[in-house]
């Protein structure tokens, strides 16, 4: 590496890479992917070749004055703009064929540029929507590919399960919580409500934090938002959803600010249990009453160490939530993958065609490109698990604007959409 020759070389070859991603230049760009990764970066700008190709069809400074004097003169004539549409159609294409190629040769869909972008949110940004879909899909492909092979051992690997944990803390977390190597991407981003690579939301070190109680939140012992009262009508809409009648058994996992129990209890369940791992949250259960609600029972731990004892006991519930934190996605997927089936009835009560199964869907809510393929990975994760799942659009007010976030150390909802999924068993 400290041969300048050498350096000089390798700059070249990224510029040149850079350069014919920009001007869509398929020809030269399959010459220069012989020899050169289609991840190299941009050292100032922090560009990928997948940025230049996706950011070169920003309009520059004069295109848009252009575009505004015709606005402002009316000289917009049809010829005209047909031809610029023409001219347009050609060069979108071109776009996305050098995307495409790039996706082809191994291009990370989540590289972060100086300004934090990852490619996709460039194409978001400039509503260039087919562009923003092919990042979408790569970004489902390798999520899904890196979470198969997660799981994947390899036969012979003898390595035993407390091994594997150790081995674990050691590489970078990727977004669903895999374990890959990929220095700037916008990995863990597909987290909800917690920080890449943030030791205060892991969730050992978030059970041993101490907690904030606000009237309107729930912070961690690090300023992490745990619940916020925003958050109320989403839980209203779930509830709605889960149990609709009086009379049903419901299963909570995660009390937080105590928003989803409330409106349960005032259905009028038949049972009522809750699962809270945290101390703190325990601790104010006891001192609100939730103790001795009818029908309620508290059980404090883990739901990894909970859920096997109620399976054993064959507790079987009409509706089931899920809202934790500081766990990955893995948690989750787990959840609904290993447990739901041995915890929701598939009669469903009077009057149902089976019991329901709602979450909190966050993960990846802080950049739009990772909320939209997490999504996908989720619904598909979802029909694998045997479920078949509604969802529902929310739309979300501007949380900024109503100051929300003062005091809160990372922004985990950033979007004016929120998708709302009530699932069910399959048939
Ligand atoms: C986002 S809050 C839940 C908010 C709740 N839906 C409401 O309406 O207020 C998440 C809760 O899950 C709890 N939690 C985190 N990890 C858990 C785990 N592994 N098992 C059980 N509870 C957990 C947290 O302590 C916290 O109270």
């Amino acid at each position: 590496m400290d041969d300048p020759a050498f350096a000089i070389e390798t700059d070249l070859q990224t510029q040149s890479i850079l350069l014919a991603s920009a001007n869509h230049d398929i020809p030269a760009l399959r010459n220069l992917l012989h020899n050169t990764s289609a991840n190299v970066q941009d050292p100032e700008t922090g560009f990928t070749p997948l940025h230049a190709a996706i950011a070169a069809l920003e309009p520059g400074p004069a295109e848009q004055s252009q575009e505004s004097s015709k606005q402002v003169n009316g000289h917009a004539n049809g010829e005209n703009a047909e031809e610029v549409s023409e001219e347009r159609k050609q060069e979108l294409e071109a776009a996305a064929k050098t995307v495409r190629l790039l996706f082809q040769n191994g291009a990370i869909w989540n590289d972060l540029d100086g300004n934090g972008e990852t490619p996709g949110c460039i194409a978001y940004r400039l509503g260039l929507k087919e562009l923003y879909e092919l990042c979408v899909d790569a970004g489902v492909r390798a999520e899904l590919l890196l979470s198969r092979l997660d799981e994947y051992q390899p036969l012979g690997d003898q390595d035993s399960d407390e091994e594997e944990e150790e081995e674990e803390g050691e590489g970078t977390e990727d977004s669903i919580g895999n374990n890959e190597e990929q220095s700037t991407a916008a990995n863990a981003d597909i987290e909800e409500k917690v920080g890449e690579g943030d030791e205060s939301t892991l969730n050992p070190n978030y059970l041993n934090s101490r907690l904030t109680f606000d009237r309107n939140r729930i912070l961690d012992g690090s300023a992490n938002g745990v619940m916020m009262d925003w958050e109320t009508k989403l839980m209203r809409r779930s509830a709605g959803l889960l149990l609709p009648s009086s009379g049903l058994r419901v299963l909570n996992v995660g009390h937080g600010m105590g928003i989803i129990d409330g409106i349960f209890q005032a259905k009028g369940p038949s049972s009522h249990h809750i699962i809270e791992a945290h101390p703190d949250v325990l601790e104010c259960m006891k001192e609100q009453g939730w103790y001795d609600k009818p029908g309620v029972t508290v059980h404090e731990g883990k739901w990894q160490d909970i859920v096997p004892g109620l399976v054993e006991k064959r507790e079987l519930f009409d509706a089931i939530y899920f809202d934790t934190f500081a766990e990955e996605y893995k948690a989750l997927r787990e959840f609904f993958t290993e447990h739901v089936i041995g915890l929701l009835d598939p009669a469903g009560g009077k009057d149902r065609d089976g019991g329901r199964f709602g979450f909190f869907n966050g993960m990846g809510a802080d950049r739009q490109v990772c909320y939209d393929v997490y999504n996908k990975i989720v619904e598909i994760d979802l029909f694998e698990a045997g479920f078949d799942t509604e969802w529902e659009i929310i739309p979300i007010p501007d949380l900024d604007s109503e100051g929300e976030w003062e005091g809160v150390r990372r922004k985990y909802w950033v979007l004016d959409k929120y998708k709302l999924p009530t699932c069910s068993f399959i048939g």
